[in-house]
């Protein structure tokens, strides 16, 4: 449990796969929360933490089963508002003294219900719901099995849906509310209103900025690393990079970072990384060049898995070797983020098929015995450029597009070679200069060009050439899980064409990808 002098929210975790959304809506009301499994929650604890509010998520078992998890009783004996969300709802409504049954899969009266519901309200007023109910009606996420079927006595329904009778109830007296939906997530379009509401209620005043979490991340990170060393590896994308500072921040050099560069960058992107943490940061760095060994075996391999596969190898031996020769290291920092914890749950626990083996440090840790230190494992991206901006990283910096850990090599189709790399790079500034120059670079998810592995017949002057054709790529998106591809003028890509024919020697063809994601993918490979 960490200290701070904030007024804290308790969200008990029951299990929810959307539980982290609670916490980033109440940050987004500068309010300091904490998540902690229900497992961990026991009196003393509870005494200790100190709440001034609670929020029960949501979760994927059943409170009819005898020994499903539970608060501790002395929650409800604080004398702080408690909201209870979907599971936490039933969790309050069973030990309070209502009912919960099992769903039906049809029917009205209270059933199993998933999707959009749209929630009606009671003749009765609730602070709650203040600027709710715009239409008289409000969409709403519902997401459940089992149902109330009887409410705890003190509670009076504020809320109906067709499915969910009582769909929003609250004891007034003891400012215990209670919601069968999530408003946390998306589909509840106005559910951070709730939230807005519960705080007021609970008397927060909304003081806690990123530079409290900042505060708070330093905090931690020298609890949990002591007087141990730390290696880190930077990449040159944005959650490397923060993660760094913060680390660098909260224990100075006992932070070491390793830039491992494959030969498989941008243009001057080696030089600006190492430029911004040794001229900026002060920070001890490890600049391995490492390139000889990558574009080496990768001589003749066409096969984009086997690509992966390699670079995904090597770098890891790459990184272990250099970070051997730090003594005594016994943590490895990684720029983690939610949707990274979110999406390798899925991914494991999933049936879904391998797109593409996505390179990282994943196998790191176990092979070198190292701990991890994650200082962004709770922050979505933006959220993380926020904190980068607090930390004072210079803005071009943080509004950098994503970059992917094999780099060039997946624009690169087909066999990679030196040759084509200068011309990829060369393709890539002036196209990026281009998007930057029409002010368009913070409107695209990502942009870069992929050198395709054809040559084709063209005409400059009076003579004939035989030169690459190239593709600009660039997408919309909100997370790169899926994507469209950005409506650029045609005046803008013809300029654009005509430039990169002009000052790229060696292509002589430009092409502008028009797929979205799916079918396509970002990437080329
Ligand atoms: P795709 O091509 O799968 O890309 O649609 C989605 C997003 O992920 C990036 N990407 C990677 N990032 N290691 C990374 O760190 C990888 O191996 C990798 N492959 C793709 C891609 O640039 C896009 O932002």
């Amino acid at each position: 449990m960490s200290q701070t002098s904030h007024d804290r929210l308790l969200i008990v975790d029951f299990g929810s796969q959307v539980t982290q959304l609670i916490a980033r809506r109440l940050r987004e009301l500068n309010i300091y929360c904490e998540i902690h499994p229900y497992q961990n929650v026991s009196d003393a604890f509870l005494k200790e933490f100190a709440p001034k509010a609670m929020i029960f998520s949501g979760g994927p078992d059943t409170v009819t089963r005898e020994g499903s998890p539970r608060p501790p009783e002395s929650a409800y004996k604080l004398g702080v508002p408690i909201l209870g969300i979907c599971y936490g709802q039933q969790v309050m409504m069973q030990d309070l003294g209502g009912k919960v049954e099992g769903g039906k899969i049809s029917g009205g009266g209270g059933t199993a219900e998933f999707g959009r519901a749209f929630v009606t309200p009671t003749d009765e007023k609730l602070g709650l719901l203040d600027d709710w109910f715009a239409d008289d009606k409000e969409q709403v996420w519902m997401s459940h099995g089992d149902h109330v079927s009887e409410l705890a006595p003190g509670f009076r329904v504020f809320g109906t849906s067709p499915n969910a009778p009582y769909a929003i109830t609250a004891d007034t007296d003891r400012n215990f509310y209670a919601v069968q939906f999530h408003p946390e997530v998306h589909h509840t379009p106005n559910g951070k209103k709730l939230y807005e509401n519960f705080i007021r209620a609970a008397g927060f005043t909304g003081d806690w900025t990123m530079g409290a979490y900042r505060e708070e991340a330093i905090r931690k990170i020298r609890d949990q690393v002591g007087d141990k060393q730390v290696i880190c590896g930077l990449s040159g994308g944005v959650d490397s990079s923060v993660a760094a500072v913060l680390i660098h921040e909260a224990i100075g050099d006992q932070l070491t970072c390793v830039f491992v560069d494959h030969g498989l960058l941008r243009q001057n992107e080696a030089d600006e990384v190492v430029g911004m943490f040794r001229d900026n940061y002060n920070i001890p760095l490890i600049h391995a060049d490492e390139s000889e060994l990558f574009l080496g075996e990768l001589n003749g391999v066409s096969e984009p898995e086997i690509k992966r596969k390699i670079i995904g190898r090597l770098f890891i031996d790459v990184f272990q070797k250099h970070a051997n020769a730090i003594e005594g290291a016994e943590f490895l920092a990684q720029g983690t983020l939610y949707p990274d914890v979110i999406e390798s749950v899925s991914f494991s626990g999933g049936p879904s098929v391998t797109i593409k083996s996505h390179h990282n440090v994943g196998g790191l840790p176990e092979k070198m015995g190292l701990k991890l230190v994650e200082p962004l494992r709770e922050l979505f991206k933006d959220e993380v450029r926020a904190l980068g901006r607090e930390l004072g990283l210079p803005d071009s910096f943080i509004g950098r597009h994503p970059f992917p850990g094999p780099g060039l090599a997946i624009r690169c189709p087909g066999e990679i070679t030196r040759e084509k790399l200068e011309i990829l790079r060369k393709a890539d500034a002036v196209y990026i200069d281009q998007i930057r120059k029409h002010g368009l670079y913070d409107d695209i998810w990502q942009a870069f060009v992929a050198v395709l592995p054809v040559r084709t017949v063209g005409v400059m002057g009076d003579g004939r050439t035989y030169d690459f054709a190239c593709a600009l790529r660039a997408v919309t998106s909100v997370d790169g899980m899926t994507a469209d591809y950005y409506p650029f003028s045609h005046e803008f890509l013809g300029e654009t064409a005509t430039r990169i024919i002009n000052e790229v020697q060696g292509i002589n063809r430009v092409t502008y990808d028009i797929t979205s994601k799916p079918p396509g993918t970002i990437e080329w490979e």
